[in-house]
């Protein structure tokens, strides 16, 4: 019997350590779908897939400085997962 708690308290831990970094700290992905479409659609977006890192450095602090809500370190978060998606690549091209 107490083996069935064993394994409940297992998959109580597992439950609560995804939900918390799910959370706590959004990827790069999820920071750009959430915040980059607010003022344009992810088509733009997609149609630089193909610069590099400093393009997307330049341009995300660019947008930063439109006033969106976002820190330093999501910043360099987008920035890597932009930098590194190939051309055409979903969820930002559809
Ligand atoms: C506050 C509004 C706003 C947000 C939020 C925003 N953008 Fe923009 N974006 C603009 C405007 C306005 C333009 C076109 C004029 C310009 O370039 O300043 C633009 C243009 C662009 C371009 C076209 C290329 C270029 O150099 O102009 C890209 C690429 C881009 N945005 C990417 C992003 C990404 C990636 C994010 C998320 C980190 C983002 N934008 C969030 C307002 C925004």
């Amino acid at each position: 019997m107490s083996r069935v708690y064993f394994l409940f308290a297992v998959v109580a831990l597992f439950i609560f350590i995804g939900c918390s970094g799910g959370e706590g700290s959004p990827s790069g992905k999820d920071l750009t779908l959430k915040k980059c479409n607010q003022c344009h659609s992810h088509m733009i977006t997609c149609s630089s897939l193909d610069e590099g890192k400093e393009y997307w450095e330049g341009t995300v602090r660019r947008m930063a400085e439109k006033d969106m809500d976002i820190s330093k370190q999501e910043q360099s978060l987008v920035v890597d997962y932009l930098n590194n998606l190939s051309p055409g690549s979903e969820p930002i091209c559809n």
